[in-house]
């Protein structure tokens, strides 16, 4: 089956082939970012609008991957775009503060009462990378305690004796590990690339009180999953975290990350403070990237998010019955607007749930989505945008339906 998909694929995209070997002469495997990259070749994008992309051989697709997940207003907000056309005509970058930056941390804080003040880096990886800093330089420990299947970015928050892991969803194994030795716990509020497995009730409020009665501090990384409630999912959660990791969204579709938090423990980086921990990058709080967030996130009221996570349950249940239909094991997974379609019929509570159900329909459901007009990620996360409509509904579940179907007589 995933032999002939390939075939057809090959047939449909021969200029994504081309420019596929164009780009491997430079970039090594032909792509700058591992995560995107499937077999024969991913395809090569054009141009995006809203919630749909086309690519070099001119086929329209729905966007499901929102460069995953950054897009929350699809590609192109025009809003988000003037805002940042703006920026760019006012100078783009000052090596001084400036007004944008302030507004979008005005906004932040606002927006999420644990946010007292922000500081800005070029992306999440960055954000995590600081907050790892701060909670050793506060606590004067060097451990941190993270989830196996959380992702903090692309960088290594330590060395290995530094970093201590435990499964989502256990919180005896949290209690164990919980060590004098730990600075902080680092935990997102759903396992995001982890396979999008939702955090237990009440299981993220017990590791922050654990963590605190433990003198280490709870940090949240909510670079991926801000966009699911006005304050974030903490406030969905009842949590209070020491530190909060932002990015994605909050760029409007421009680069950028930002740890927000407690004001004692941010003024810790403050530059005019003896001994202060010292925090710089050429490009942070960019001001095409500040700017263009402010914007996003002003047009992602109360609203904007229930619809957008109405829509997400609405794909949710409709690729569910869709499987159920074609007989095939399939669970649905989701958390706020951002689904992941499991090719096994499990309920997923930690990672390793997750990798023991990972199977071989997945590359082939992905090529046949692709086949379909239906533009989503290797690993089956899907996420929604405002942009998405009606009609993307039903041609995303006539894609699944018909994507099912042809998996369904390998099976
Ligand atoms: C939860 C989480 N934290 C951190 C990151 C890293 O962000 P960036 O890719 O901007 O470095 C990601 C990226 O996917 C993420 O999902």
């Amino acid at each position: 089956m995933l032999n002939s998909l390939i075939s057809e694929y090959l047939m449909r995209t021969p200029h994504s082939a081309i420019a596929h070997r164009r780009a491997a002469a430079v970039l090594p495997g032909g792509e700058t970012r591992s995560i995107t990259y499937h077999a024969p070749y991913p395809l090569s994008i054009v141009k995006g609008r809203g919630a749909e992309l086309t690519d070099v051989d001119g086929h329209i697709y729905v966007d499901l991957v929102n460069n995953y997940t950054s897009l929350i207003h699809g590609s192109m907000y025009a809003p988000a775009t003037a805002s940042a056309a703006q920026a760019l005509a006012d100078g783009g970058v000052f090596a001084s503060p400036h007004r944008y930056q302030v507004d979008l941390a005005d906004m932040l804080a606002e927006r999420v009462p644990s946010i007292e003040q922000v500081r800005f880096t070029n992306s999440g990886t960055e954000a995590s990378l600081l907050a790892a800093r701060l909670a050793r330089h506060v606590t004067g420990r060097k451990q941190l305690l993270v989830f196996d299947g959380g992702y903090h970015g692309s960088a290594r928050l330590g060395s290995e004796h530094e970093i201590v892991t435990v499964p989502y969803n256990d919180l005896e194994a949290v209690q164990k590990a919980l060590s004098e030795d730990i600075a902080a716990v680092f935990a997102e509020p759903f396992l995001g690339a982890g396979g999008v497995v939702p955090s237990a009730p009440g299981f993220l409020r017990e590791v922050a009180e654990l963590a605190r009665s433990r003198g280490a501090l709870f940090v949240l990384d909510e670079v991926q999953s801000l966009r699911n409630d006005v304050s974030g999912e903490q406030g969905r959660l009842g949590l209070q975290p020491d530190l909060t990791l932002m990015g994605k969204i909050i760029g409007g579709g421009m680069p950028l990350g930002a740890m927000g938090g407690a004001r004692r423990l941010l003024e810790v980086t403050a530059a005019n403070r003896p001994g202060s921990l010292p925090h710089s990058g050429t490009f942070n709080g960019h001001l095409t990237a500040v700017a263009a967030g402010a914007t996003t996130l002003q047009h992602l009221d109360a609203s904007a998010i229930e619809r957008l996570n109405q829509w997400a349950e609405s794909l949710q249940g409709a690729i569910a019955a869709a499987a159920d239909e074609a007989g095939l094991p399939v669970t649905v997974t989701r958390a706020g607007s951002i689904l992941q379609v499991h090719t096994a019929a499990i309920t997923p509570t930690n990672a390793e749930h997750v990798r023991e159900a990972t199977s071989p329909l997945n590359s082939a459901l992905h090529l046949a989505l692709l086949l379909e007009g239906v533009y989503t990620t290797p690993r089956g996360m899907i996420n929604l945008s405002t942009a998405f409509t009606a009609d993307d509904l039903s041609s995303v579940v006539r894609a699944y339906t018909h994507a099912f179907r042809l998996l369904s007589y390998c099976v």
